[in-house]
């Protein structure tokens, strides 16, 4: 049986072979994107060119470290793939995302890409969403409105989330909020509500965005879902 970190390794070996001369692709965050950067590495090592649009500070140092030409979103017209992790994954491939924080990010380089592919090990599948606290990135000035509102119209307290007894901040110098919702019934309905929360700048909903997903097993299989 594979270990959990094994299955990451294995689904981002197969992603990056996808990966062909001279395309633009974007870069998730994360620790089984971390294994994706890992083998693009290697691929760049090879001989191949692509650049890449990173995601986070995180995946762009990684991938810096590893000789993978980088440029901006705003620089790039065409994205022609993103792969990129997630947290939950319903079986409509309707995600949450944003446990590592660069949900913002994500989502805005997901937008622009033709084709996003989510790598996953069988443990982030689930029957719905929302087991997984639901992460909204928030302006810090008046964040606590934003936990109010929640409160109030979902019954919901938000936690705010903190690193080494600070708030964790983003690259964006936003905050994040972690939303226990527990059942999510309509992803499309609670994404566009949250979003209209003024001071939410995104929430963890990849909702219709994603194409295809990865799933890696324990042992060792590997599942395309659609
Ligand atoms: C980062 O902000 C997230 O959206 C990640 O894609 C997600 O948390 C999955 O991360 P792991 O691959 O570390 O589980």
């Amino acid at each position: 049986m594979l270990t959990q970190e094994e299955i990451k390794q294995l689904v981002a070996k197969q992603a990056a072979q996808l990966v062909q001369n001279n395309m633009t692709i974007g870069i998730g965050s994360g620790s089984t994107i971390f294994w994706l950067i890992m083998e693009l590495g290697k691929r760049v090592k090879g001989g191949l060119f692509f650049r890449a649009i990173p995601t986070s500070r995180k995946t762009a140092a990684l991938a810096a470290q590893c000789n993978i030409p980088l440029a901006e979103l705003n620089a790039v017209t065409n994205i022609d793939i993103t792969i990129d992790g997630a947290d939950e994954i319903d079986p409509q491939l309707q995600l949450i995302k944003g446990g590592g924080g660069a949900l913002l990010q994500e989502k805005m380089v997901a937008a622009a890409s033709r084709e996003l592919l989510i790598l996953a090990d069988a443990s982030k599948l689930v029957k719905q969403l929302g087991k997984f606290p639901l992460p909204l990135d928030v302006i810090p000035f008046g964040w606590k409105q934003v936990q109010r509102h929640i409160r109030e119209t979902y019954h919901v307290e938000a936690i705010l989330r903190m690193e080494d007894d600070q708030p964790f901040i983003t690259d964006h110098g936003h905050y994040i909020l972690d939303c226990p919702f527990q059942h999510i019934e309509h992803p499309d309905i609670l994404t566009y509500d949250l979003n209209a929360i003024p001071g939410v700048a995104d929430n963890g909903l990849f909702v219709n965005m994603a194409d295809i997903a990865l799933i890696g097993y324990p042992d060792g299989k590997m599942e395309t879902r659609h």
